[in-house]
């Protein structure tokens, strides 16, 4: 049994007073229903991850960031390290966004270092993959996804690949309201899969978390985490309301 995951990625959105009201919201929704066998993450802003962790302790959700340095330490001005954030106690951080690709020219080879970085400190990377629409117009998208995969994850020892989280996330669902088909997202999660069990063995790909993001909403959250290689997903604009994401969370 695989463990199911609902993570959110808040990306550059709230203010302090916002981000507090949002999940003092989350945990009096988490306290209202009954327990849930789903994990909980929250991504916030790094400059809101000390409160989100205050907040977190007396409740169901675990807190994450949103990108970490390739680096240990040093002089990288603006940076914030694997370390500083283990010492903030964040348990997980999201890496190789589409968005950090794009926008600040993020490589497969630099996530590879930023996952060392992460499982050196005891945090889950959430490491994002997919193609964008002409990769996909193209019938690319296997061979882009494979690529970015094993240049950025399979230069890890069995062990560590056990406490990695992959999110399928195709950059032309993402903030879009173009969600790929529940169809779409199991043909490249088990696609996935299967190349991670091509080179890791049967038992590290079937306990692997493979999140879908994309547009995902309480409207199509059900039919894509029914999916059999679904594992739950990254959310980001339904997560920033607090019962939008509550009500992806109950969707599983
Ligand atoms: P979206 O973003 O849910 O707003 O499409 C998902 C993501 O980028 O993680």
């Amino acid at each position: 049994m695989r463990q199911k995951i609902v993570a959110g990625n808040w990306k550059m959105n709230k203010s302090f007073s916002e981000a507090e009201e949002t999940l003092d919201e989350l945990v009096n929704l988490l306290d209202e229903q009954e327990k849930t066998d789903v994990n909980i993450i929250v991504c916030t802003p790094a400059i809101y991850l000390e409160m989100a962790v205050d907040i977190a302790e007396s409740s169901a959700f675990a807190v994450g960031a949103q990108d970490v340095s390739a680096y240990e330490k040093g002089a990288y001005t603006g940076e914030i390290s694997a370390t500083m954030l283990n010492s903030m106690q964040v348990e997980y951080c999201i890496i190789g966004h589409s968005e950090r690709r794009k926008y600040h020219h993020e490589s497969n080879a630099e996530v590879a270092q930023k996952v060392e970085q992460l499982l050196g400190k005891t945090i889950t990377p959430i490491v994002c993959c997919g193609e964008v629409l002409a990769e996909r117009e193209a019938n690319r998208q296997f061979e882009v996804v494979k690529q970015q995969l094993s240049e950025s994850l399979f230069q890890l020892q069995p062990l560590d690949f056990t406490n990695i989280i992959i999110a399928y996330e195709p950059v032309w669902a993402i903030g879009t309201g173009k969600t790929a088909t529940p169809e779409q997202a199991q043909e490249m999660h088990a696609f996935i899969r299967g190349i991670v069990e091509d080179k890791y063995g049967k038992e590290i790909a079937k306990k692997l978390p493979i999140l879908y993001g994309g547009s995902c909403t309480p409207q199509n959250a059900a039919t894509l985490f029914a999916q059999p290689d679904v594992d739950g997903g990254l959310i980001g604009g339904a997560s920033l309301v607090a019962q939008d994401f509550m009500k992806i969370i109950n969707a599983f």
